[in-house]
């Protein structure tokens, strides 16, 4: 039988089960432990983050963020609209309100012009312009410049969704960490997995002893339980630690990989298909994405590929477009819509060779 490609399945080829074994061995299945430690240290390292919370989920580190910066109902927060739903659903858990930007054509990210248009017209609609939350997505560094000079102006907070972008950096600084809060996201698909888990990454001790409480059902530190406010289970067990630990190790070698793989997919697909780069910034590649010519159904080549048991992704569908999402206000130029009508995102995995890109792109080729 043929073997599934999927579009970014883990790479366990470090010393994910050397490190599992070493925590089983020494009984830390907990959510403390030496694993956890290790983890802590080489993230600081990665990224240049001050403090480090590693947590059960990206989604959980972004609703803790919006926590620690008393996010609370009737806010607003603006979010961009072309993203995974992950960055915008801790807003409402919240019970606060979403604003959603559209995207600028360079990467895909929020659009900082659009974003200063909703502020002011927040403002002089009397409503509670909060925070910006925006996402460095496909890894991707967004106009992160641009972005802290309207926060700045308005006197908003600004938390990076960096889920997307470990290892990418913008005028050598490490994504999720120009603002009060990052988080990133080791979830199955991540270039860095520990099968679930995120981090929070901040510069402040005070907002991260803050969260790291929370994440901890806010128990206070004292010889009893004692909780000055409401708490959640949020933190990180040592096992998912040990395995995004290795994962962590191999950073590097997984974006060099990453990069020969979009490479490959640009020199086959020449003339077919425009793979997408960023001109700013140095990116992870994590996954390659793909602009079809505008007569060409995404869907049809997505079909294709999976008569050949190759697994491939429409890009985001905006979160303006989402059912859930159909009340709130949106800024929109276009950009989103048209990327998502056209853009494929490809398998991406570590494991695969030029003669599997070569094949996928035949077949790409081959439906167009
Ligand atoms: C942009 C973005 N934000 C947030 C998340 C949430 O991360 P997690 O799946 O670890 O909760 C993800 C990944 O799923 C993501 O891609």
């Amino acid at each position: 039988m043929q073997k599934r490609v999927y579009l970014s399945p883990p790479d366990l080829s470090g010393n994910e089960l050397k490190y599992v074994q070493e925590a089983l061995a020494s009984n830390w299945v907990a959510p403390v432990g030496p694993q956890l430690d290790a983890l802590v240290f080489q993230l600081k390292k990665a990224t240049g983050a001050e403090y480090v919370l590693p947590v059960n989920s990206g989604t959980s580190a972004i609703h803790l963020a919006l926590l620690a910066l008393n996010v609370a109902q009737g806010d607003i927060v603006f979010c961009p609209t072309f993203t995974f739903a992950a960055t915008v659903f801790p807003i409402l858990y919240q019970k606060a309100t979403p604003i959603f930007i559209d995207c600028e054509a360079d990467t895909w990210n929020m659009d900082p012009v659009l974003l200063e248009q909703a502020i002011i017209d927040s403002i002089q609609q009397h409503k509670k312009p909060k925070a910006i939350i925006l996402a460095h997505i496909y890894g991707f560094a967004a106009k992160i410049d641009a972005i802290l000079a309207v926060a700045g102006k308005y006197n908003l907070s600004v938390i990076e969704d960096a889920a997307e972008s470990l290892g990418t950096s913008y005028h050598a600084k490490h994504t999720g960490t120009f603002s009060e809060i990052g988080i990133l996201s080791f979830n199955g698909n991540k270039l860095v997995t520990g099968g679930n888990g995120g981090a929070v990454l901040t510069n402040d001790q005070m907002l991260y002893e803050h969260m790291l409480r929370l994440s901890n059902q806010a128990k206070e530190d004292k010889p009893y339980y004692e909780h000055k406010e409401i708490g959640y289970n949020y933190r990180m067990c040592n096992v998912n630690a040990a395995i995004a630990l290795a994962q962590t190790e191999q950073l590097d070698q997984k974006i060099a990989k990453k990069k020969k793989i979009r490479d490959w997919y640009a020199l086959h697909l020449k003339g077919f298909a425009t793979v997408k780069y960023v001109v700013e910034g140095i990116d992870n590649a994590w996954l390659t994405c793909i602009l079809l010519p505008d007569q060409v159904k995404p869907e049809a080549v997505q079909q294709k590929l999976e008569e050949h048991q190759i697994e491939s992704r429409r890009l985001w569908n905006p979160m303006n477009a989402q059912p859930v999402f159909e009340k709130e206000i949106f800024y929109s130029n276009g950009i989103a819509d048209s990327i998502y009508r056209t853009g494929l995102c490809l398998p991406s995995g570590t494991q695969l060779n030029e003669e599997d890109i070569i094949h996928i792109a035949d077949i790409i080729k081959r439906s167009l």
